[in-house]
């Protein structure tokens, strides 16, 4: 990695217009380091309010002048790379963001740039506050922590359920809580058909009383329907039961609700119209910040100002306390700001990704509503191993993915969804040469078979 480095930071004395000139980040040696406590100086002079200071917009992601030629490299593997949309990485821009962020305690919550990213949220989605917190596991575990106050409780959700499947057990660790994981009837998404006769309300003391419904939006890239939402929100109310959606990429929802309604996605304004109503059913709200938009870690949790007080505490509790935060929430505002008028380009890449297998011969598992891509082969001839293996071996940089889910991020280039398809409809057309009319029947009962395994493979 190129090391030699200077950051000239040029304050005008007559305005606050700030020039940047880059070569690279400072690696310390002895005499970078003086030219960066130098200019450490300078930035001390440098209000803190992020808004009101414009980051210098790279031409690109990732270049090798800021970042060197290893995170440039980086960014074209994760370009290929389909495993998840937590794999993006930090942009140049995101990283000067981070330099200039606030350095005060948020324990003590004294960090503005922290401070401001949390009320950004909180307007955004129409709650009184928001707290910001390492993962959208912790947020998830926060809310369902202070929602639950005293057992015998249980909670609802799909059996699909991050927050039930994926987070370690935690309804049980820290709650103390049963989970009541329901199946959709309609093999799609919970409904109040689905719920209703599953609420514990009644005073049968072998039965622990539902205290929360916990939704997730998206549920393996697919959207719940704002309708059941709502008639869900409706029973919980009617029964006094609290709701909690794992927004994890609700940002994807909104970006795709903005696309429908022909609003502009780089406008906050319609941003938090859209985010607003969206959330308007929910208490409470975990919205992760590193999954669709790119920030290298974090995830907000929103609700009214006393839960989210409430929250604080539990958040101590878990060893969640950040101090010197201002880094990390800048990266995850440049995102918010820089990353979610992405998204919709993002949906339009797995749209491309799905038509293009699909006219392969795969069988796609589950509606393409935004970024995730579910995927059987079988139909087109092809085993699944033969296609990880012809797409893992692809040279010079192999493109990744975990067998049957894709997931495409915005970092991912047209050019690897369009390689992903050419290899695929190749192996295609190789594995179908000359087949008997009783292999390609043979053929048509996988695509039974794969409508079968549908249910299954919505999952993680
Ligand atoms: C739907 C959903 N909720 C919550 C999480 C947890 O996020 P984190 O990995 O930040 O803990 C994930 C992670 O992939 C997720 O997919």
């Amino acid at each position: 990695m190129h090391c030699s480095s200077t950051i000239s930071i040029l304050r005008s004395s007559t305005t606050t217009t700030l020039k940047t000139r880059f070569t690279a980040f400072p690696y310390i040696s002895t005499r970078s380091h003086q030219r960066y406590i130098h200019s450490c100086r300078r930035f001390a002079t440098i209000p803190t309010n992020t808004n009101t200071m414009p980051v210098p917009q790279p031409k690109a992601d990732i270049t090798a002048e800021v970042s060197g030629q290893e995170n440039a490299d980086r960014l074209f593997s994760i370009s290929r790379d389909f495993r998840s949309d937590t794999i993006t990485i930090p942009t140049d821009g995101q990283l000067l963001a981070a330099l200039r962020a606030s350095r005060g305690d948020d324990v003590y919550k004294e960090d503005a740039t922290t401070t401001e990213l949390e009320a950004r949220v909180a307007r955004l989605t129409g709650k009184e506050a928001a707290m910001f917190a390492v993962s959208g596991t912790m947020t998830n575990q926060l809310a369902i922590r202070t929602h639950m106050k005293q057992p015998p409780h249980s909670v609802i959700t799909d059996y699909r359920a991050h927050v039930h499947k994926m987070e370690a057990g935690g309804i049980a660790m820290f709650s103390q809580a049963t989970t009541h994981q329901l199946v959709p009837k309609n093999g799609r998404h919970l409904t109040v058909e689905d719920i209703e006769p599953a609420l514990q309300l009644g005073d049968n003391i072998h039965i622990a009383p539902t205290r929360l419904i916990s939704l997730e939006n998206t549920l393996s890239g697919t959207i719940l329907p704002q309708s059941d939402i709502l008639e869900i929100a409706a029973l919980a109310k009617k029964h006094d039961i609290l709701l909690h959606l794992d927004g994890a990429r609700i940002w994807n929802v909104a970006a795709v609700d903005i696309e429908q309604k022909r609003l502009d996605p780089h406008n906050e304004q319609d941003l938090q119209t859209v985010l607003t109503d969206l959330l308007a059913p929910f208490d409470t709200a975990s919205l992760c910040l590193s999954k669709g938009l790119g920030a290298p870690i974090g995830s907000m949790l929103v609700g009214t100002k006393a839960f989210i007080d409430r929250a604080r505490w539990f958040r101590k509790a878990f060893g969640g306390g950040i101090r010197q935060s201002g880094s990390i929430t800048a990266m995850a505002d440049y995102a918010l700001t820089h990353h979610f008028p992405r998204l919709a380009g993002t949906h339009a890449l797995a749209k491309r990704l799905a038509k293009g297998l699909e006219d392969a011969g795969c069988t796609i598992l589950a509606d393409v509503d935004t970024n995730m891509v579910f995927f059987d082969p079988t139909s087109a001839g092809l085993s699944m191993d033969s296609v990880v293996s012809a797409l893992g071996s692809l040279q010079p940089v192999p493109i990744t993915f975990m067998r049957e889910r894709l997931v495409v991020h915005h970092q991912t280039s047209q050019h690897a969804v369009d390689e992903f398809v050419d290899t695929v409809q190749q192996l295609a057309q190789k594995a179908n040469q000359g087949k008997t009319l009783k292999e390609k029947q043979q053929g048509e009962s996988d695509v039974a078979e794969a409508d079968l395994r549908k249910k299954a493979v919505l999952g993680y």
